[in-house]
């Protein structure tokens, strides 16, 4: 959001400063105006070149410091992929409890205690069965009800959506 201000604002400026040099009668106009010896001319450049640098020194650290981050994807190996709210609400969750048992790339989880998950790659609904009833058939214990509800159903929700990519 308020980096699309930002951007916005940038262009404004940037087309002031052509409407400017349009009424000057073009580049050579302007030229003209910032080489001639007249004072007026002189705090003109001046005036003009501090106003752009602080729009442009402001703009982008803004940018970077304010940047939308309403979007916070996963990345893995390079790819992108993008998380819905209740996914990003799974990663974090993921990161709490389960992190420590098992591995995923998307939540740099690297667990050893449970199954591979990315290679696994278990789907949204075995996971929730697997979080809610827990899991126990020898290869190691997996505690029932980690998570429920509406928690358990984020991190399914990630896990399906990232295990394995
Ligand atoms: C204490 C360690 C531990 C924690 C914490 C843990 N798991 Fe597990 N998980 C295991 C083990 C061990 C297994 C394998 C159990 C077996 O095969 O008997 C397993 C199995 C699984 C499976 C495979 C189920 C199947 O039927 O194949 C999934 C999916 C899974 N876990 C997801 C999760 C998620 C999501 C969380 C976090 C809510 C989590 N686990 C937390 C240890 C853990």
């Amino acid at each position: 959001m308020l980096a699309t201000v930002v951007f916005l604002a940038f262009w404004v400026v940037v087309g002031l400063g052509l409407f400017f040099l349009a009424v000057r009668g073009g580049p050579r106009g302007v030229r003209a105006t910032l080489q001639s010896q007249k004072p007026g001319a002189r705090t003109f450049a001046v005036i003009a070149f501090t106003v752009f640098y602080v729009a442009v020194g402001i703009a982008v650290p803004a940018l970077f410091i304010f940047g939308d981050r309403d979007s916070a994807d996963a990345h893995i190996n390079g790819t992108t992929i993008e998380l819905t709210k209740q996914e990003e609400e799974g990663r974090a969750l993921f990161g709490t409890g389960c992190a420590n048992c098992h591995t995923l790339a998307a939540a740099e989880a690297v667990g050893k205690v449970g199954p591979n998950l990315d290679v696994l790659k278990p789907p949204q609904e075995l996971t929730y069965d697997a979080i809610v009833r827990g899991r126990q058939r020898g290869g190691g214990t997996m505690p029932a009800g980690i998570y429920s509800g509406a928690e358990a159903e984020a991190v399914a929700a990630f896990v399906g959506a990232t295990a394995g990519r």
